[in-house]
């Protein structure tokens, strides 16, 4: 409420001059491609560890045989391995809650710093696991290593998102899910049985890990703290040097202009916790999208074909599963670049329903495959074709976008906070597909991907109806729309239905509530 009544006239005149205009050329600065490179390192290694996983599973056996002098029973490796796998997004759950408590309490950076300590810790205890002969190291190494995922997953899209030019923010956004898709990929390579995934050089293909980790804490310190942390939240003066170091602009006065209105509403709110999003009508809406959004990237399915792509491309008659899924990683690569070069161009809203009805009809054309594939041979490469499309379109829309999407919803106040839920709901859909998979797969045959093409239906009636575009504008423009939604609303259940006083809907700023 106080947000709609200190909306001045002369704010909304800064929304209209900015619609106008909005495409500001912005200069990609050394300083702003060396901090962007360095922050999504953090991503390469999420992604590194979410496609490295298949190359231990025989040395449990081996493990279980030194200790007990006897092979290990197939129930107990099953079990040990889905724990191994689904630990991981249960540390990733964890820590995902806390991004929101730490990047506020460390700031962006520094917390990024920090958080390289759980991948020291994980790479150590994975590394050691074969020669100590612990698959209790493993298990826990996963669990660390997924609480810094977690974490990675929150901060790299909070800090490219606040020190990012509005014009560049959904590119640049783009490539933390461009650093991730490549870390699976090379994960896929390196873990080839004839590279590092053979019995006795798996420890170092997951001693690896800890490279890229290496490789970001050498370049932080080069690297300026985010300007609106600084000055929003920590009200430091010098913020404005880090804004010349990235614009690489000497005036700096507009974007200044910008940061001291959202610092000003944002010292008349009362401190945004997680429960304050769920109540207020302010957060409310921009809340139930971003969770939505996390949901339609992960119960889309995608983990499930990156899960158990070996087993899912045998059943589609495909004859070498190991190079097809390494084909399915190439293609997450080459179609996020695509991702990259249209989200400026058309927007988030209409890339992400582009993703999920490409998907949906993918996943029916894979079923329709595969439950032909026993009369009709040939289905084999449809479904192989069907499920490289599923992966293709899932990278045009749903891959990335949801990432930063959520930093774009909220101001700096709610911003922590709101990646925090989001990212739980992330990490908890992830364990529900990773864990639950399987067994729904064995109960439902090649109907399966049905079952994600009536959600991704879902998600696509969601996006149209009620996820706004946010492309072009700054974080107070889209705050403010949301705003001004929550305002009217609440006039309307007053039952006076009148416009907000002195309001101007800027023309691309329609948010579809
Ligand atoms: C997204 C998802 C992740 C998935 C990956 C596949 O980053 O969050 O769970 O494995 O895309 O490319």
């Amino acid at each position: 409420m106080i947000h709609y009544q200190t909306a001045p006239d002369k704010h909304n005149l800064y929304i209209m001059i900015h619609d106008i205009h909005p495409q500001k050329t912005s200069v990609v600065t050394g300083t702003l491609a060396l901090s962007v490179f360095t922050a999504v390192l953090g991503s390469l290694t999420f992604g590194y560890n979410i496609g490295v996983i298949n190359a231990p599973q025989k040395d449990y056996n081996a493990t279980w045989i030194h200790r007990y002098g006897e092979p290990i029973p197939s129930g107990t490796l099953t079990s040990l391995w889905s724990l191994s796998v689904a630990i991981f997004s249960i540390g990733g759950m964890l820590s995902s809650f806390c991004v929101g408590f730490i990047s506020e309490w460390l700031g962006r950076r520094k917390a990024m710093l920090a958080n390289n300590l759980f991948a020291f810790a994980a790479g150590s205890l994975m590394g050691m696991s074969k020669v100590c002969r612990s698959f209790e190291m493993m298990i826990l190494g996963r669990f660390i290593i997924g609480a810094y995922c977690g974490l990675a997953s929150g901060l790299t899209p909070m800090y490219v998102g606040e020190i990012a030019p509005t014009s560049l923010r959904g590119a640049l956004g783009t490539l933390h899910q461009l650093a991730i898709v490549t870390g699976i990929l090379i994960a896929q390579i390196l873990g080839l049985e004839m590279l590092l995934g053979s019995e006795d050089l798996w420890p170092v293909l997951l001693g690896l890990t800890v490279v890229p980790t290496v490789l970001q804490m050498g370049l932080l310190p080069f690297c300026p703290e985010s300007p609106r942390f600084l000055y929003i939240i920590r009200s430091q003066e010098h913020h404005a040097k880090s804004l010349r170091r990235l614009t690489g602009r000497q005036e700096v006065g507009d974007m200044l202009a910008e940061m001291k209105e959202e610092k000003r509403r944002m010292d008349m709110e009362r401190k945004v916790s997680i429960l304050e999003l769920f109540r207020s009508p302010l957060y409310r809406q921009p809340i139930v999208v971003s969770i939505l959004l996390q949901l339609s990237q992960q119960l889309s399915g995608v983990n499930a074909i990156f899960y158990y792509s070996t087993s899912i491309f045998m059943k589609a008659g495909v004859q070498s599963p190991v190079y097809a899924t390494i084909g399915a990683g190439v293609v997450n690569c080459a179609f996020t670049v695509v991702s990259l070069f249209l989200v400026e161009r058309m927007g988030r809203r209409t890339l992400h329903m582009l993703g999920l009805a490409g998907m949906c009809i993918s996943a029916i054309i894979m079923t329709i495959a595969l439950a032909l594939l026993d009369s009709i041979p040939w289905m084999s490469y449809i479904s192989m074709l069907a499920i490289f499309g599923f992966v293709a379109f899932f990278e045009v829309g749903p891959g990335p976008i949801p990432w930063f999407f959520v930093a774009e919803l909220f101001s700096q106040g709610p911003r922590p906070a709101a990646m925090a839920v989001a990212g739980f709901s992330n990490w908890t859909a992830n364990f529900i597909i990773g864990m639950g998979f399987q067994y729904v797969a064995d109960l439902c045959g090649p109907y399966v991907f049905l079952i994600f093409a009536v959600l991704l239906l879902f998600f696509l009636i969601f996006t149209f109806f009620r996820v706004p575009e946010t492309r072009g504008k700054t974080f107070d423009q889209i705050a403010a729309n949301f705003n001004q939604h929550s305002a009217s609303s609440m006039r309307w259940k007053l039952g006076l239905g009148l416009a907000v006083p002195g309001s101007v809907r800027a023309p691309q700023m329609v948010c579809y509530w």
